[in-house]
């Protein structure tokens, strides 16, 4: 790995993971009680291992796509445009709709998807994200639910990456910097 040395500390362990989605899935499954198909739209990729233990939890008929966008690159900083770089491949026109994020952190990513969504005409359109960072927002955007509001920290696993690193993490772990690392050391470059 090329960038500085860091190590992972525990934040959110998988279990709480598990027991909180579990919940989640109760509520949502109130909302959309009797909908034909629940079109669950994963933003890729941080999402694609909360959506797969959330779509298990969920007893109603779904049907799964995915959207991608353009991320942060390598870098720990936000990029604040947002580009499609893979859409949906069926109409969101009249159907129910629930767009499942990793993190909500400046909410520019969440924002551009939503506006992207509505101007489909959707029946019903609302969101879940597994992690809120309020601090860092920078728009008004809000999930209608949230798995975990955590401090404005660089977390990694259960899907969510450091430069394409620990993703296959099962918990949510905090990045540190490791402080003995040489001031000289390579930072992780934004591409
Ligand atoms: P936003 O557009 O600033 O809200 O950024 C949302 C996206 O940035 C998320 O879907 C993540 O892919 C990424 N992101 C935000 N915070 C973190 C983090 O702490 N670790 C890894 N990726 C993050």
């Amino acid at each position: 790995m090329s960038e500085r040395p860091y190590h992972i500390e525990q934040m959110i362990s998988a279990k709480s993971i598990a027991a909180r989605i579990e919940t989640l899935a109760g509520e949502i499954e109130t909302e959309f009680a009797g909908t034909k198909q629940l079109l669950v739209v994963g933003l890729l990729r941080g999402s694609f291992v909360f959506i797969a233990d959330l779509v298990r939890e969920l007893s109603l008929p779904v049907e799964v796509d995915f959207i991608e966008t353009s991320s942060y690159g390598n870098a720990m900083q936000s990029s604040r445009e947002v580009r499609i770089l893979k859409d949906l491949r069926g109409k969101a026109e009249g159907r129910d709709v629930l767009v499942v994020e990793d993190i909500v952190d400046t909410g520019h990513t969440l924002a551009h998807v939503l506006t992207l969504l509505k101007g489909r005409r959707p029946a019903r359109l609302r969101t879940i994200a597994l992690l809120d960072k309020p601090a860092r927002r920078e728009t008004n955007v809000k999930a209608d639910w949230i798995g975990f509001e955590i401090p404005d920290e660089f977390v990694v696993g259960y899907g969510i990456d450091y430069a394409q690193h620990n993703r296959n993490l099962p918990y949510i772990g905090r990045v540190r910097m490791d402080v003995d690392a040489p001031d000289d050391a390579p930072e992780v470059k934004k591409c």
